[in-house]
């Protein structure tokens, strides 16, 4: 299973490659707002420090606006992916960018029809949110296993980004479905770290171990 940062903060992102526990990162609008620098920048940073697949997303609404945008953003770097929103003319958008051999990862999917829209349309990536499901009272991660069962049945090679993931509970149960990859902002990557027994033993390790040095 692949483990990819949901963030454009190149620090944060830098931590994760250090530690070797990075294999790629994902961006949106929002996320590029926050990293407070320009978009070509922030990707042109993150490429810097990322061999895996960078997403980048745009804002054009129309299959040749998102085409075009897409073909500019694969000029930054050669691992970069387009971001593309679920809609019919993302769909086409997707079609036409795979064409060209440019890779795609359809975004804001919330149904498995959505995600076999965006498999047969030729996306590299799709990426269901389960954290918002989950803020509207839909089972995030029952979508999940869904589209998993869908993808196995057929065999599609569109790969499943868990994306939205909002605590490392998501992670493991989409390690557990057999999903490709979950995008984690670094709050939940540092908390799959965690566990009080852990830090409870080694300081009781550390004590025992002067202790025996008397
Ligand atoms: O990868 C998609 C992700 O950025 C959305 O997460 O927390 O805004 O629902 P969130």
């Amino acid at each position: 299973m692949k483990f990819f940062m949901d963030t454009a903060d190149v620090e944060s992102i830098r931590k994760a490659v250090d530690l070797g526990l990075c294999d790629g990162v994902t961006t949106n609008p929002s996320l590029i707002m926050k990293s407070g620098k320009d978009q070509k920048t922030v990707i042109k940073e993150i490429a810097k420090i990322v061999k895996g697949p960078i997403s980048v997303e745009g804002v054009a609404e129309d299959a040749a606006g998102m085409v075009k945008e897409g073909e500019e953003f694969a000029k930054w770097a050669p691992n970069v992916v387009v971001k593309i929103p679920m809609t019919r003319e993302g769909m086409r958008a997707v079609r036409m960018l795979s064409e060209k051999d440019i890779k795609t990862n359809v975004t804001l999917v919330f149904s498995a029809s959505q995600a076999l829209l965006a498999a047969k349309a030729g996306a590299t990536y799709v990426s269901p949110f389960v954290g918002r499901l989950d803020d509207v009272s839909q089972d995030g991660m029952a979508l999940i296993e869904e589209i998993m069962d869908i993808f196995t049945n057929y065999e599609i090679k569109t790969e499943v980004i868990v994306a939205s993931t909002r605590h490392p509970i998501h992670v493991v149960q989409s390690a557990r479905l057999g999903a490709h990859i979950a995008t984690m902002p670094a709050e939940v990557f540092e908390k799959m770290f965690r566990h009080p027994l852990t830090d409870k033993g080694i300081a009781q390790f550390k004590e025992d171990y002067a202790k025996s040095k008397k």
